[in-house]
């Protein structure tokens, strides 16, 4: 049985990209953050963007045409959902998300070179390379972790009550451990990650008043000194982007990092595939995304996370989740 109902009309929609790449390019270039002040005609306009001005025209009129601009005379100005959503700084700002998506658009143009090479289309890496890259997919990111993390707690998918100390590995920007703490008084976290993410992950727990709880460790999890002092070990949206070898020894690692006197747990937190690796759909498409990015990494099955956590040391693995779920959970015990 298919979910997907496939029909001429969305096979054309396929095709009607054009507004996609436009609405993408226009927040990239921030036009909307340079009409926040006020309206400009479009040699004022094009000058700041630093484009030529009757391509810029064309651009202007088409974004006026997709109601994101109005035009005032020769002016223009931002209309009421561009001001909301598309002005940096606004507190629905959702520029973060399609200036990310702008990056993978580049990327994703390479796909014919990846599926021919097998190799990734990208030189650098972007959580290590590029902070302005970084940045935005994290806060991307994390913009759309918050409520699936509050809608894990409200599904009952974890209970953290009786936990003491989280480490919270590739934490990113800090937003589980956050929702986490703010659940469980009782839950101090560690997060680890890369400088970008730690900066970020600094800004957002002060901001949430937490600094007393969540200590920020900057650096690559490999390398950093932890004590093996923890009863649960959060790792989310980690291992897909290694390759089977690297998520073995990072789980061998996790385990010595528990605390011996046993009772801790490990808990995966990703696209988890069923056997024949078609589904969760968004998995499989992401698969994609990672050949594209980095050339190691993929979406795994319930059967291959287990293997590793077996072969790490963990007993009683087992799924949260399922295939109707874009992420679950698989936990091991110490
Ligand atoms: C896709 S983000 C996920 C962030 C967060 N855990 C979440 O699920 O929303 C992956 C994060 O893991 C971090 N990361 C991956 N490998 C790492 C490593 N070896 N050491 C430190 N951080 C790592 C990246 O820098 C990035 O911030």
């Amino acid at each position: 049985m298919t979910a997907i109902s496939w029909t001429p009309e969305r096979f054309h929609s396929l095709a009607e990209f054009w507004p996609t790449r436009l609405v993408l390019e226009s927040v990239a270039l921030n036009v909307y953050g340079e009409l926040a002040e006020r309206p400009l005609a479009a040699p004022e306009l094009a000058d700041r963007l630093g484009l030529e001005m009757r391509a810029a025209t064309l651009f202007f009129d088409a974004l006026a045409a997709l109601e994101l601009l109005h035009k005032k005379g020769e002016r223009y100005v931002n209309c009421a959902a561009a001001k909301r959503y598309l002005v940096p700084g606004s507190a629905d700002y959702v520029g973060h998300e399609l200036i990310a998506a702008q990056d993978a658009w580049d990327v994703w143009g390479r796909l014919p070179a990846a599926l021919r090479s097998g190799e990734r289309q990208r030189e650098d890496r972007v959580f290590e390379d590029d902070p302005e890259a970084a940045r935005h997919l994290l806060l991307a990111i994390h913009r759309r972790a918050e409520p699936r993390a509050r809608e894990m707690l409200d599904r009952g998918w974890l209970d953290l009550k009786a936990r003491r100390r989280m480490l919270d590995l590739g934490g990113g920007v800090g937003t589980y451990s956050i929702v986490f703490c703010r659940a469980f008084p009782s839950l101090h976290c560690t997060l680890v990650d890369r400088p970008t993410a730690a900066a970020l992950a600094r800004a957002e727990i002060s901001a949430a008043d937490l600094e007393d709880r969540i200590e920020v460790v900057e650096g690559e999890f490999e390398a950093v000194e932890l004590p093996p002092s923890f009863d649960v070990v959060w790792v989310s949206n980690v291992i897909h982007s290694r390759d089977a070898t690297a998520n073995l020894d990072l789980f061998r690692r996790v385990y010595g990092l528990l605390d011996p006197g046993g009772g801790g747990e490990v808990i995966v937190h990703d696209f988890v595939m069923e056997e024949d690796r078609t589904r969760p759909a968004p998995g499989a498409v992401f698969s994609l995304h990672m050949l594209l990015n980095n050339g190691v990494g993929r979406s795994y099955t319930f059967g291959e996370i287990k293997g590793w956590l077996d072969a790490a040391g963990f007993k009683e693995v087992e799924r949260i989740g399922d295939h109707r779920d874009i992420h679950s959970l698989v936990t091991g015990k110490r």
